[in-house]
């Protein structure tokens, strides 16, 4: 059994995640009570504030980063007393002492948010540990990137693991903090109305599409070399498509659902040397237009050559019997017309028209799950046009629509990091990755960048504001599947 607790450490705390999300996700539940009322939350970095900086500094964040309506004086005030600093120089063994002097006594309790620098990693949890603090009320979220292939990532969990056992290890996918994430979840194991059809037999194909209009944002450094395979598929996409196709786990707890996306990890059939000119699409985005304005392209960002892919597109398959010939489509990009999260699921046609001989043709049903921007969930479903059908039967696909936020109306939509800074605090490991999971992910991942480098391969120049490489609509198209744009 976990307990809340009591102390929140927040390293990166000046950082940008820390202002956009971490910091108003805390305001957030600190506002709504649902923080344990004794939480402190110690901030470290390396900029030199005392306490007072600090708080001056959180109070600017919440002020810019939380909407208007949602800041309340009072609350903001209650919340800034929780809050303390400390600067630490993760290579300076010294600051973690004072670090330690200000957090006190962890036996009651304290939760680590860890998002630093992979170079840095070793150096922190080392400091962490000789500092006392790793002991037993410890527990430590890390945030990605989490390494860059199966052996940094090794490096880091041993480094990580040889510190701190896994049940006090929280590795975090922000998309598992999403409602509509969760949702999927509800869809599945809550309804009986898909189980059965949800299979090959009765799903023709599946398509996950995170697509994002933005570009480099600033972020030269860690993205370049990096890549949207690894920067999107590896985590996110594969998470989705574990939720997607995983077994019904017997409960929901972390135990449970882990062992069962993990399966499916493991059966997700290698794209390697010989299958990765066929199944794999990479892309970059050269000069174009977005959202009726002239951008530039990535090499002109970044203001020299790279062969960074910022567009990925893969045709997937999970060799299992559940899955056995539906093929999973996943694609990832920046500058993409729109941003949405989807996962479209075509299931199988009828196996016979009776309406052949009346003209009228038949659609598969489809079900769009939207988890971003808007929240909603569609089925389309055949219908016939209303009319006396002298000319032949019309039937036309009508959706079945269900969004969120009217569903809810009630209830306020929360960012990602709320739940998950929550589950963390209170130790609940269900909406987080473990270590086998990341691996099987990675162990994935490395085989299709072997694939590419083997073959040569070299993204293909898309325009920004278009769905990349033409090449990436020629990979469905050759199985007789369109994206759904
Ligand atoms: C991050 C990636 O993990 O997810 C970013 O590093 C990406 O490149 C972001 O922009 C997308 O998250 P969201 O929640 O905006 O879909």
């Amino acid at each position: 059994m976990t307990s809340p607790s009591e102390k929140l450490l927040l390293f990166g705390a000046t950082g940008d995640l820390s202002q956009r999300m971490l910091l108003p996700s805390l305001y957030g539940l600190a506002a709504e009570g649902l923080l344990p009322s004794e939480l402190a939350i110690v901030g470290t970095a390396r900029t030199g504030h005392d306490d007072a900086a600090f708080r001056g500094f959180v109070e600017q964040a919440l002020r810019r980063f939380v909407p208007a309506e949602r800041l309340d004086e009072r609350a903001l005030g209650g919340f800034l007393a929780r809050v303390g600093y400390v600067p630490v120089d993760a290579s300076k063994e010294g600051d973690f002492a004072a670090l330690a002097e200000k957090v006190g006594a962890t036996d009651r309790g304290l939760s680590i948010f860890l998002s630093t620098a992979p170079s840095l990693f070793g150096a922190t949890i080392d400091g962490l540990a000789k500092a006392g603090l790793a002991g037993e009320g410890v527990r430590i979220g890390l945030e990605k990137p989490l390494g860059y292939d199966m052996a940094s990532s090794r490096e880091i969990n041993d480094a990580v693991g040889s510190v701190f056992p896994e049940e006090r290890i929280f590795r975090i996918d922000h998309y598992l903090g999403k409602e509509t994430v969760q949702n999927l979840l509800a869809l599945r194991f809550a309804n009986g109305l898909f189980e059965p059809l949800w299979r090959e037999g009765g799903i023709d194909h599946v398509q996950i599409t995170v697509s994002e209009t933005v570009g480099l944002e600033g972020r030269v450094g860690f993205y370049d070399g990096a890549g949207a395979l690894r920067d999107m598929v590896q985590n996110h996409i594969l998470q989705l498509l574990a939720l997607v196709a995983m077994e019904p786990p017997a409960r929901f707890d972390a135990a449970a659902v882990r062992d069962e996306k993990v399966k499916v990890f493991r059966s997700l059939r290698p794209i390697d040397r010989t299958t990765a000119v066929s199944h794999s699409v990479i892309g970059q985005y050269g000069p174009g237009a977005v959202a009726g304005g002239p951008v530039p392209g990535y090499v002109e960002e970044l203001g020299r050559p790279s062969d960074t892919e910022t567009f990925v597109a893969l045709k997937a398959n999970i060799d299992n019997w559940r899955w056995k010939g539906v093929p999973f489509y996943l694609r990832t990009g920046k500058r993409l017309p729109s941003r949405q999260s989807e996962i479209f699921i075509q299931f199988r046609g009828v196996p016979h028209s009776i309406f052949d001989g009346r003209g009228a043709a038949l659609q598969p049903n489809k079900l769009i799950i939207r988890l971003q921007p808007d929240e909603n969930v569609r089925l389309l479903l055949m219908a016939k046009e209303p009319g006396l059908d002298r000319d032949g039967i019309r039937l036309r696909e009508v959706p079945l629509d269900i969004s969120m936020p009217n569903a809810f109306a009630d209830s306020r939509r929360r960012i990602a990091y709320e739940r998950l800074l929550l589950d963390l605090v209170e130790g609940d490991q269900t909406l987080f990755v473990r270590r086998d999971e990341v691996e099987a992910q990675w162990a994935w991942v490395d085989a299709i960048r072997d694939g590419w480098a083997a073959n040569a391969m070299k993204p293909k120049t898309y325009m920004a504001g278009t769905w990349g490489p033409s090449a990436a609509i020629a990979l469905t198209e050759r199985d007789g599947v369109t994206w759904h744009d």
